[in-house]
């Protein structure tokens, strides 16, 4: 097996474009992060208050009617389209094109969300990241996988990974499967964890940012907010999903000693990703 490649500083100064001064929020990218259900909208508004914050130019979101005023209230930046639905994500539709969407926040596995998301990927020709239920979702059928554009990212952790490839009896044999899984699906794979590995077919990358402080509710949202950032301002899905790693990891490295671990929240990532891109130089 090739060696794993470390996620650290200088593996993203390789990958990282800093921002040209006369660019505008056009160039910067406009990011979907779709996702919400009764009960799980602070799920959405987390990943969108992230994106915004890792630099896209725009953010919209697209969630049940019940978030609505959630949304719009805790931020002003965020632009907001909601289904014809209350509680679920039922029919997934927007007027405009995205750079990157993000998919699956609090989205939860209504019977009719299953409708919506089978819908959605069988047309959907923006470049991707899939997160929470709506990995589960896709787990439950594996025949939509042959429609996801290419290296579409997903995000699963170790519950989620395991409903995606099954199980496994050894960290090599978890491995071993990833690989299979990112090649035969063209896939890359953010396998998050204590550290996070990423799977570009059978290239590996570890991260070497990050602390226990993030084993708390939400911040596997703002990685995707952050990702799908990314991918929005052109990053190739490898690096958009390098560098969302490796800054989110940070965020909490940054934090820490304010925070200590048990009172950080996805909430104070979120705020540290401007120190976390400043310490880039
Ligand atoms: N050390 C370093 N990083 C960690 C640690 C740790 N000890 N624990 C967690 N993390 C990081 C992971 O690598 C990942 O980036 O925190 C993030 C946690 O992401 P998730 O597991 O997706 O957690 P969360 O955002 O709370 O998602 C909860 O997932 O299981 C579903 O339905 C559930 O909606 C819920 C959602
Ligand atoms: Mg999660």
């Amino acid at each position: 097996m090739k060696p794993v490649i470390p996620i650290d500083k200088s593996e993203i100064l390789k990958r990282y474009k800093p921002i040209y001064a006369k660019t505008h929020k056009g160039i910067q990218g406009h990011a979907l992060i779709i996702g919400g259900s009764y009960g799980k909208i602070g799920a959405v508004t987390l990943s969108s208050r992230a994106c915004l914050k890792t630099g896209c130019g725009l953010v919209t979101v697209f969630i049940p009617r019940c978030g609505y005023k959630i949304v719009q209230s805790a931020y002003p930046e965020v632009m907001v389209l909601t289904d014809i639905s209350v509680k679920y994500i039922t029919r997934i539709v927007f007027d405009f094109v995205p750079q990157a969407i993000g998919i699956g926040p609090g989205i939860g596995q209504d019977i009719e969300t299953h409708t919506a998301l089978h819908r959605f990927v069988k047309t959907n020709e923006i470049p991707l990241v899939i997160d929470a239920d709506a990995l589960n979702i896709l787990s439950q059928n594996k025949q939509w996988m042959s429609f996801l554009p290419e290296k579409t990212i997903l995000t699963p952790h170790q519950k989620e990974l395991e409903r995606l490839i099954g199980k496994w009896d050894s960290d090599a044999e978890k491995i071993e499967k990833t690989i299979a899984f990112s090649k035969q699906n063209n896939l890359v794979i953010v396998m998050k964890g204590a550290p996070t590995k990423i799977f570009d077919g059978d290239t590996i990358y570890e991260n070497t940012t990050g602390n226990a402080a993030l084993a708390t509710a939400g911040t596997g949202d703002v990685l995707t907010g952050m990702i799908t950032s990314l991918l929005a301002q052109s990053y190739e899905p490898i690096d958009a999903a390098i560098i969302g790693v490796y800054l989110h990891g940070l965020t909490a490295d940054i934090a820490l000693p304010e925070t200590g671990y048990q009172a950080f929240l996805a909430s104070d990532s979120i705020d540290h990703i401007g120190k976390a891109y400043l310490s880039l130089g």
